[in-house]
């Protein structure tokens, strides 16, 4: 029997509750599939720094490396927000985004039918949405040097080379041709030369790919046209802090930020993490949505460990799970039959992931 090595970063806040209703369904179709798992939880963000003094220990790295993929909940609090910056918790994450090589953050973002009216917008505007945000992860202002700030003037650098922009794109590309064959790649070309570098490398890649449609979007444009029709998008490529900020935007469409899974990869190990942050203010009382983190346990299946079938077992379980009427609390206005906890909410989709096949 196949036996994966997953490490688990609880993390944070609600970090280690979602990770807990992810293992949960996990073993319950691993019971159901030809393979089991062997966990390796490993600390990150504030919790390390409290036992080690650094949000990434060695150990961590080492042991993620060492794994076939990380599961990863989320990091950081106010408890932690004054340290300095390279002892936060977000530091520690993006270094090991770094390590890791994990340069494509991709995130999808689905719409499923039974929450459209859980969306801020329109139920026609969103129904059927189902898009890929692909995030360059580990270039642009977020790394870039020079930075730094003293009393009077803080900087950062955005820069991209060609290199990381012919590897992300590469990976928008192949992930449209999984899909319906759309790309589009925003920038802010019309300002930034990184971005002109950003726009004129892109369309050199697309030509390798011509049954894919490039169109290209300036960032201020698709931030207002994704709250306008967001069904005109397929695959949105875009580089490291743009793809933040659209994907938090991105995530409103489907009603709650605690349903969005996320997958980042590269060349070596993935990291499977929610998009949504560690919530402290909710944390430990239960009513943390567990499905972000549920769908990115599918997510690892699917792209780190070629299990299809025990991927289409966990999308179908959440969607019953939704279809049937259950709620977490972020959730409970629309059209609940039942409220239940982040705990029952893994309990039920476990259940519902044996009996279902696809
Ligand atoms: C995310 C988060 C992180 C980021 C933070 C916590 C460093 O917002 O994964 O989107 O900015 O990348
Ligand atoms: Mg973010």
């Amino acid at each position: 029997m196949k036996n994966y090595r997953i490490a688990l970063i609880k993390g944070d806040g609600i970090g280690p509750e979602i990770i807990d209703e992810a293992v949960k369904v996990l073993d319950a179709v691993a019971s159901c599939e030809d393979f089991d798992f062997q966990y390796e939880e490993l600390l990150m963000g504030g919790c390390a720094y409290d036992v080690t003094g650094d949000p990434l220990p060695q150990e961590t790295i080492n042991g993620s490396m060492n794994s076939d993929a990380v599961l990863f909940g989320a990091i950081g609090g106010e408890k932690w927000d004054n340290l300095p910056r390279e002892k936060r918790p977000e530091s520690g994450l993006l270094r090991f985004r770094k390590e890791l090589g994990v340069y494509a953050n991709l995130r999808p973002a689905v719409v499923y039918d039974e929450l459209v009216n859980a969306s801020s917008l329109k139920p026609e505007i969103v129904q059927g949405v189902d898009l890929m945000v692909v995030r360059e992860l580990i270039g642009g202002i977020y790394f870039g040097e020079p930075k730094g700030r003293d009393e009077n003037r803080g900087f950062n650098t955005m820069v991209y080379t060609r290199d990381e922009i012919v590897r992300i794109a590469h990976q928008a590309f192949k992930i449209a041709m999984t899909r319906s064959k759309r790309v589009c790649s925003i920038d802010k070309a019309n300002v930034l030369d990184v971005s002109q570098l950003w726009r004129d490398v892109v369309t050199e890649v697309a030509a390798e790919y011509p049954e894919v449609e490039l169109s290209h979007m300036y960032v201020d444009n698709a931030a207002m046209q994704l709250i306008r029709d967001p069904k005109q998008f397929d695959v949105m490529l875009t580089g490291n802090i743009f793809g933040d900020i659209l994907s938090d935007e991105a995530s409103m469409l489907s009603g709650s930020i605690g349903l969005l899974p996320s997958a980042s990869v590269g060349s070596k190990i993935g990291v499977y993490e929610p998009i949504h942050g560690s919530a402290p203010d909710i944390a430990g009382q239960g009513i943390a949505n567990p499905i972000a983190t549920i769908s990115s346990a599918s997510m690892m299946l699917r792209y780190a460990l070629n299990e299809n079938d025990a991927a289409d077992r966990i999308d179908a379980a959440i969607k019953q799970a939704l279809v049937e009427g259950y709620r977490t609390q972020d959730l409970a206005q629309f059209d609940a039959k039942e409220i239940c906890s982040t705990s029952e909410m893994g309990s039920i989709i476990a259940n519902y992931a044996v009996k279902c096949t696809k």
